[in-house]
């Protein structure tokens, strides 16, 4: 269905939104209107994406039309690439409250920031700096139907899982909701953004995962975040570790 942009802009007055039918990426766009000066709170949106980004170098499956496509050009008084592990888990927070505004379900948080529903994954999040400008990247699927076989096992979307949500609705809920957890993070400080992270993933605390590490897999149960965001690991021979990005998954 095309998407309803000036409905978008009616609920969301004064931002700036572009939106494209068809691009490469929309990282690629909103890190070029970042260089040029873009606001705050700029967002990038497309229908489809031919080249969509994920993180660790993968791709991001972008049926035209059937996904939330976006990024925001964010400009925050705290900033650095040492902000983006605690960002990060802000615009997760941020994308399951937008989930469960819009549809009911209940999707659960996957560290750093994948939005899972009954284990599957059904939103994408990175983060990048471009000069002073942080571009987040946030992927929803929200009308699949069915997904590439490579990807089957791992992926749903809102509406696999029960939830009928207009992009438009999504895409609103969604900016406002990275409004509200990254004002919460610039200022009440890290800690705020770790509690609401710990008290909404089930992957924060006592959960036994495995970690794909370069060059060796980390094992044992998460015991929390530590004050940069970044999630430990308590091996089965006592010693802690420190996990700096993702490739979480339930042991
Ligand atoms: C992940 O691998 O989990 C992160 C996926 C992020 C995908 C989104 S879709 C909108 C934006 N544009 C991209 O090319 N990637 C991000």
């Amino acid at each position: 269905m095309r998407f309803d942009l000036e409905s978008v802009r009616e609920r969301l007055p004064g931002r700036g939104i572009e939106w494209f039918q068809s691009i490469d990426s929309t990282m690629i766009a909103a890190a070029k209107l970042a260089r040029e000066g873009a606001a705050h709170g700029t967002i990038v949106g497309a229908d489809e994406q031919t080249a969509g980004i994920g993180r660790h170098g993968h791709s991001w499956h972008s049926e035209p039309g059937a996904g939330l496509y976006i990024s925001l050009v964010l400009r925050q008084e705290r900033r650095g690439a040492g902000m983006i592990p605690l960002a990060m888990l802000a615009l997760g927070i941020a994308a399951q409250q937008a989930i469960v505004e819009t549809s009911g379900l209940a999707p659960d948080l996957r560290w750093p920031n994948d939005v899972l529903i009954g284990g599957k994954k059904c939103a994408g999040i990175l983060a990048q700096m471009e000069g002073e400008a942080m571009i987040a990247g946030i992927g929803i699927n929200v009308s699949h139907a069915f997904f590439p076989e490579e990807i089957g096992d791992v992926a749903t979307s809102l509406a696999m899982e029960g939830g009928r949500v207009r992009r438009e609705d999504l895409l609103v809920a969604l900016a406002e909701a990275i409004e509200e957890t990254m004002g919460i993070l610039a200022k009440e400080g890290p800690a705020a953004i770790l509690d609401m992270f710990t008290r909404t993933s089930s992957y924060a605390v006592g959960r036994r995962v495995k970690v794909d590490q370069p060059g060796n897999v980390v094992e044992g149960i998460t015991c929390g975040l530590d004050a940069s965001g970044f999630l430990v690991v308590r091996q089965d021979n006592g010693v802690e570790a420190t996990i700096l990005a993702g490739g979480v998954r339930p042991a």
